[in-house]
């Protein structure tokens, strides 16, 4: 008992000097987290490996856009798009040929290459964005935080039903644990993995045995500076999925009480 609450003294003092520290008891400027994107941007990205080196501007890519219809298995799997912008080696030539957005755009399930340059080729981080002023209207549900979007949600409800696959199945098995992952320091409360709100959307090997190793309990190495690196959770959750600022559909004892207007 006398032990007990020496290290939860010890964790208090430590959580306040760091508090103190950073000057402000508020958990978004305690951690630094990055300024979010405005929800009609946020999971945009602007593709430019190698376009302005050929004379063409560079290419807008919604992921809300996108993920309305196809899981991130279709993109991030079976396409072999890599989850970091510009290191996939995507090229005009490879498209045209049926890979990466050719296997799409095609003009059998969208627009194709040709003569659409603009659609892609706008350099515009805001493309899409008319598009998003549509979707506010839909009875959509609806979070404070990200894109505004709760996907789980909209899963669950059937409010969409993204495709898990163009052509190739996924073999993955079915698996619904749902985790606790206790943070080192016993007052912050516990971290929920849910895998069902996973696996709606992406495969095991899409996190087995990178970044997490199912055999061995790798937590104490996903801290929250870690996770900001873009490492972990970091992975999905700084820029497509719910981002971190959402403290508490992570940790569920904490408090938020933010909502959407209307919920
Ligand atoms: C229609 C295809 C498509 C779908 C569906 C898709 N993505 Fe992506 N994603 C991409 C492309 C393309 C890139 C950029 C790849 C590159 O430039 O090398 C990307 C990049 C990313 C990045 C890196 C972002 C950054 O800022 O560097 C993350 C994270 C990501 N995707 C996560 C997801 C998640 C999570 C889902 C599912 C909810 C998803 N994606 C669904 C095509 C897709
Ligand atoms: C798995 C299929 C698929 C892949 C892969 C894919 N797209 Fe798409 N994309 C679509 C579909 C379907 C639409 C139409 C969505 C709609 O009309 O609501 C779309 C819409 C778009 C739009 C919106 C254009 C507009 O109407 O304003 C852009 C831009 C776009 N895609 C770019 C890309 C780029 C760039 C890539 C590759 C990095 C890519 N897409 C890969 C299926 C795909
Ligand atoms: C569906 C989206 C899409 C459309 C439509 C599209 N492109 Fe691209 N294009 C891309 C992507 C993605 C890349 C890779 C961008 C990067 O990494 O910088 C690319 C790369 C390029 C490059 C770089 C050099 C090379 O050989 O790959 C050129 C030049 C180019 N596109 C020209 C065009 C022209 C001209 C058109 C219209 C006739 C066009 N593109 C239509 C998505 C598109
Ligand atoms: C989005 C990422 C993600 C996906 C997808 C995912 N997992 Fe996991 N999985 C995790 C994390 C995180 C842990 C906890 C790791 C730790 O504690 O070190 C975990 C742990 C596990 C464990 C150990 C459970 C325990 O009780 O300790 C098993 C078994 C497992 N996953 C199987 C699967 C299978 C099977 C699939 C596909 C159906 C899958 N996972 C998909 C992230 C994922
Ligand atoms: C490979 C991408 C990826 C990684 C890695 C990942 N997630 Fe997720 N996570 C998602 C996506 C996609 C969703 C669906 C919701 C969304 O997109 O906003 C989701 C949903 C969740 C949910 C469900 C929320 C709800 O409303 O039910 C929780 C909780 C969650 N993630 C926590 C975590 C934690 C904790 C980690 C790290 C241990 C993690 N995630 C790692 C992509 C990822
Ligand atoms: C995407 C999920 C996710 C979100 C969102 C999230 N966290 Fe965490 N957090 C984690 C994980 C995973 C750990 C490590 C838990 C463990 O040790 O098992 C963690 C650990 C922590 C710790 C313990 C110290 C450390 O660095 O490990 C603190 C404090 C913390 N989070 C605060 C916050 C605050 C404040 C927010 C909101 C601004 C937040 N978290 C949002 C997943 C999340």
């Amino acid at each position: 008992m006398p032990y007990q609450t020496g290290s939860a003294l010890t964790s208090a003092i430590l959580l306040l000097a760091v508090l103190i520290l950073a000057g402000t008891a508020g958990g978004t400027d305690f951690f630094n987290l990055p300024a979010p994107l405005p929800p009609d941007q946020y999971g945009n990205i602007v593709i430019n490996r190698i376009s302005t080196k050929n004379g063409v501007k560079p290419v807008s890519f919604s992921h809300r856009i996108h993920r309305m219809r196809y899981t991130c298995r279709v993109c991030h799997a079976e396409l072999e798009f890599n989850m970091k912008t510009n290191s996939t080696e995507i090229s005009e030539s490879s498209s045209r040929s049926g890979r990466f957005c050719g296997a799409c755009h095609n003009g059998k399930i969208s627009f194709k290459h040709n003569g659409n340059c603009d659609r892609c080729h706008n350099g515009d981080m805001e493309a899409g964005g008319d598009k998003f002023a549509e979707l506010e209207k839909l009875p959509f549900p609806r979070t404070f935080y990200g894109d505004g979007i709760n996907w789980v949600e909209a899963v669950t409800q059937g409010k969409i039903t993204p495709l898990n696959h163009l052509k190739v199945k996924s073999t993955s098995i079915p698996f619904d644990k749902t985790l606790l992952l206790e943070a080192e320091w016993s007052i912050i409360p516990p971290v929920i993995f849910p895998h069902k709100e996973h696996t709606a959307w992406i495969d095991c090997d899409g996190c087995h045995p990178d970044p997490f190793n199912i055999k061995r309990k790798t937590t104490q190495h996903f801290s929250m500076s870690a996770i900001l690196r873009g490492e972990f959770c970091g992975e999905c959750h700084l820029n497509v999925a719910f981002p971190m600022n959402d403290c508490k559909r992570c940790h569920p004892g904490m408090k938020d009480d933010k909502k959407m207007p209307g919920l």
